[in-house]
């Protein structure tokens, strides 16, 4: 491939090689988020520095009122920051226009709520289909993901059923196959057990690890449910709008 002639005798300089994934998959940068205008002004983050590594599954943990929606709005691109730099994938979006952040959003997260969001009036299946809908994907292929999707997290033979008719647990399943249709790869949870009982929590968490390891997803988990502390691969800190403790990054 090179014209070069390596002889046995030059010693090899070494090359500096990116590893796979070394770009990270979110770089947070001195971001600040105020709330308010004109009047009083509440600066919800007060510069805040991340990096979650490609297919890491990361626990941000803080009491309430800390700042871990926001931030994790900001990351998702439904907010913007202040002031910093948000970088997905090494290419720079904090900066871009507020109209190019819908497409950002559409080709690169996958999002779960607290509440589960689903729409009453449409079956599970729909719900998981119209992600991949809205990003113009043919209503058949989108249905068709839609169902393996929740075969992949144990709702086989739920797919006709509309969200009252699931259980708090099978509904946060249903929004975790949303989350992962179209494999996007990023997928950002805000408190996804907050409404479930232990045992649910628990169960829908190892589901969420599982699934997005196995197809190379980068999650990042919002929470203050210590039940599941354990299945992060990190945990890092919030406290008053600011990262104040984490542990080593996996690199
Ligand atoms: N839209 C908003 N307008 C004004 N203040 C807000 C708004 N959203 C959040 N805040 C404030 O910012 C702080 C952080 O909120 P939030 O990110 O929701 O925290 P958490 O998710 O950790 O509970 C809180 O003090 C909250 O009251
Ligand atoms: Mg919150």
């Amino acid at each position: 491939m090179s014209s070069t002639s390596s002889t046995s005798s030059t010693p090899t300089k070494p090359r500096v090689v990116p590893a796979v994934g070394a770009i990270p998959a979110i770089d947070v940068r001195a971001i600040t988020k105020d709330y308010g205008d004109g009047g009083v002004v509440y600066r919800a983050l007060k510069g805040v520095d991340l990096v979650v590594h490609q297919g890491e599954f990361l626990m941000l943990v803080g009491p309430s009122g800390s700042g871990k929606t926001t931030l994790l709005s900001i990351i998702g691109c439904v907010l913007r920051p202040t002031s910093g730099e948000l970088r997905l994938f090494g290419e720079t979006v904090s900066g871009l226009p507020e109209s190019q952040l819908p497409e950002i959003r559409l080709g690169n997260i996958g999002f779960i709520f607290q509440g589960h969001n689903l729409i009453a009036s449409m079956s599970a299946r729909e719900n998981v289909a119209l992600v991949n809908r809205m990003r113009g994907a043919p209503t058949k292929d989108a249905l068709e993901e839609a169902q393996f999707l929740l075969d992949k997290v144990g709702l086989h033979g739920k797919g006709d059923k509309k969200p009252t008719m699931l259980s708090g647990g099978e509904r946060q399943r249903v929004a975790i196959a949303r989350a992962l249709a179209g494999h996007p790869p990023i997928v950002l949870a805000d408190e996804p057990t907050a409404s479930l009982d232990a045992t649910s929590g628990l169960v829908v968490t190892k589901l969420l690890k599982e699934l997005s390891h196995e197809l190379g997803t980068t999650v990042l988990v919002v929470t203050h449910d210590n039940r599941i502390f354990h299945l992060a691969d990190r945990i890092v800190n919030i406290e008053d709008g600011l990262i104040t403790d984490g542990t080593p990054e996996h690199a």
